[in-house]
């Protein structure tokens, strides 16, 4: 057995050619070799970390609504919060490929029918879009109340507070909470255009952190008011749960309070449809007057931390951020994905940590779930589309508000519960049963108010269907809005005259 010459072999081994001095040399040498380059490399890593935990930090300000002066800190969260300038991505049901929701189902233009969404309805993009979209979407017709930016920019709560300071007694060492919380009122009062060139900034840094700490934290008012309102502080919640609860500054049913457009959350009686109902009928609340039935409606808008709230995920502790803001490493440092999206697009870092399955079965695990969601919702909005034209053949016919009053009831009860599940994101997936439950809910009052519709008809003597007119289109189904809308709607009779035998 030949062997290397100089090689250091096993130290004092026997086979080691009388040599064991050089041996033991060699070794005592290769291990402080070794160990000095081991130091060496850790002092590296040392650094790199050092760089990356402690950057030398510069001082951002409390009130600073500009992202890219976070991004001196840090650069990774900045980074990857820009990537949602992408708007080009797809899923079955998501993502941010900005769809056109009234031209995909033009049943959405009946049912809003005399309503800003039966105008312009597009699908989400990411938080980096907010103050485009706002200012960009047919909804808005410079009328707006100040209230609609709510959601839209951290120059939101760096405004409120500038009010806020004449109010408190120490604007100075007041927190931006307490100083958003005093100048809210006057913030909502308002009028959009009022703020347009001081409100520029995307959603961002300042909205969730505290940037002295950057803890989380809840900058808008609505939210911490809300909490209040049912005993509970919301700066007193579990770490765990801070990571849903900043998402539910904005991602939440609203409406606006009064003459003062205050920004409300209606969660006083629950969160349920069933309880948010109750909320809204006692404050005889209502969004709009529907074009085509006349009925007093009320507008969902993204439920999403409600719907969830009841979910299994939400029982088991999973919070929106570890799906939606999941880990993300680069060169061994890990932080917290801020580019918010369709976890689908994500299903490694999202899901997986978590289930074992492959990312084929989790998506269509997700699609199945949510194609049946698909499925309930469309029932749900035919249904709902033709009680809206029953009533309004109810009106031709010469009904009166009176008769009308309990069908109309139903259809807004229908409408509010297929629209707490339709404008909640994520086509059911969220909470499946839930969804379904209050699917069949709206399937069942549109119903029962067609029912009582064809009674009505009847004692009118009309007993053929109504004479439903063409919304196969978004164009066919504007069209008939403005119809509607100039008293010029179609004939739903074909041509029935009510005989005067019928009327006595
Ligand atoms: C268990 C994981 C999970 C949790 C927890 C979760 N989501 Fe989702 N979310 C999803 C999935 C899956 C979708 C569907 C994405 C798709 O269809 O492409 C989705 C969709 C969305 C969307 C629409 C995105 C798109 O591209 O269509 C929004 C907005 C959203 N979720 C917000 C939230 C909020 C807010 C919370 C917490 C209240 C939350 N999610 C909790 C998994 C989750
Ligand atoms: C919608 C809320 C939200 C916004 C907006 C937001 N963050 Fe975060 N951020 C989070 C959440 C949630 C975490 C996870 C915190 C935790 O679990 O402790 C986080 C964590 C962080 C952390 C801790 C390290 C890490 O990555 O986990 C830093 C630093 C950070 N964010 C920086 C930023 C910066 C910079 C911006 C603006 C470009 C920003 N964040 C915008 C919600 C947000
Ligand atoms: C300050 C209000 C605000 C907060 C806080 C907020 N969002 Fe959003 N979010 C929005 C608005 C507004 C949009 C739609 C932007 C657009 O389409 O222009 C949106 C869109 C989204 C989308 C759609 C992105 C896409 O690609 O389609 C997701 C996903 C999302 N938010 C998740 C979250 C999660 C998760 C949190 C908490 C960690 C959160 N958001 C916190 C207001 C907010
Ligand atoms: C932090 C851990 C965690 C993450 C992340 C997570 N889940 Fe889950 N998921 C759970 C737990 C826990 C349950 C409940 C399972 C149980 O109790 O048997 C669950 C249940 C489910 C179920 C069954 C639901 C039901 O009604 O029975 C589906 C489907 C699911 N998860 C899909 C997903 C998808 C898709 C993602 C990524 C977008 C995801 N989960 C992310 C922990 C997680």
């Amino acid at each position: 057995m030949s062997e290397t010459p100089g090689s250091p072999g096993t130290p004092g081994s026997p086979n080691n050619n009388g040599k064991p001095v050089m041996g033991w040399f060699l070794f005592l040498v290769t291990i402080a070799a070794v160990f000095g380059l081991g130091l060496l490399f850790a002092s590296i890593m040392e650094r790199r970390d050092e760089a990356r935990v402690r950057p030398p930090m510069t001082q951002i300000d409390k009130f600073e609504t500009d992202n890219s002066k976070w991004a001196e800190n840090w650069p990774r969260e900045y980074a990857s919060f820009r990537e949602m300038d992408d708007d080009t991505t797809k899923t079955k049901y998501g993502g941010s490929g900005e769809r056109d929701y009234l031209a995909e189902t033009p049943e959405n233009v009946i049912l809003f029918a005399g309503y800003g969404f039966s105008k312009d309805y597009l699908q989400a993009r990411g938080h980096t879009y907010a103050v485009k979209d706002i200012t960009e979407t047919g909804r808005n017709n410079g009328k707006l109340p100040a209230t609609c930016w709510s959601c839209k920019s951290p120059d939101v709560p760096r405004m409120m507070s500038e009010f806020g300071k004449k109010k408190v007694d120490n604007p100075d060492t007041a927190t931006l909470q307490e100083l958003a919380l005093a100048g809210a009122g006057e913030f909502y009062s308002h009028s959009w255009n009022d703020f347009k060139d001081d409100i520029t900034h995307p959603i961002g840094c300042l909205d969730c952190h505290d940037p002295d700490t950057m803890r989380l934290r809840i900058s808008r008012p609505a939210l911490i008011e809300a909490f209040e309102r049912q005993g509970k502080d919301v700066n007193k919640v579990s770490h765990q749960e801070m990571r849903t609860l900043v998402c539910a500054q904005c991602h939440v049913e609203y409406y606006f309070k009064g003459k003062g457009k205050y920004l409300t959350f209606p969660w006083d009686g629950g969160m349920s449809p069933e309880a948010m109902e109750e909320y809204y009928n006692d404050a005889d609340f209502k969004d709009w007057t529907h074009a085509i039935s006349k009925t007093p409606m009320i507008k969902m808008q993204h439920p999403d931390y409600e719907v969830y709230s009841t979910s299994v995920h939400a029982f088991r502790g999973v919070s929106c951020a570890d799906c939606h803001m999941p880990y993300r490493s680069e060169g061994g440092a890990k932080y917290s994905d801020h580019h918010l999206q369709s976890p689908l697009l994500n299903i490694a870092n999202s899901c997986a940590v978590c289930h074992r399955w492959s990312e084929d079965e989790t998506r269509g695990r997700v699609n199945a779930i949510q194609d049946k969601n698909a499925e309930g919702r469309s029932r749900a909005e035919r249904a709902i589309t033709l009680a809206h034209f029953d009533i309004a053949a109810c009106m031709q016919i010469g009904a009166t508000d009176d008769q009308l009053a309990s069908i109309r009831a139903l259809v807004r009860t229908a409408q509010m519960n297929w629209d707490y599940v339709a404008a909640n994101n994520g086509m059911g997936f969220h909470n499946p049963q839930e969804c379904l439950r209050i699917l069949a809910k709206a399937v069942e009052k549109a119903q029962e108010a067609r029912v009582e519709a064809v009674r009505l008809l009847a004692t009118y003597g009309y007993t053929k269907q109504v004479a439903y007119p063409d919304f196969s289109s978004k164009e066919k189904a504007q069209a008939l809005n403005s119809a509607f809308i100039a008293g010029e709607g179609p004939d739903l009779l074909g041509g029935f005259k009510v005989s005067k035998a019928a009327l006595n």
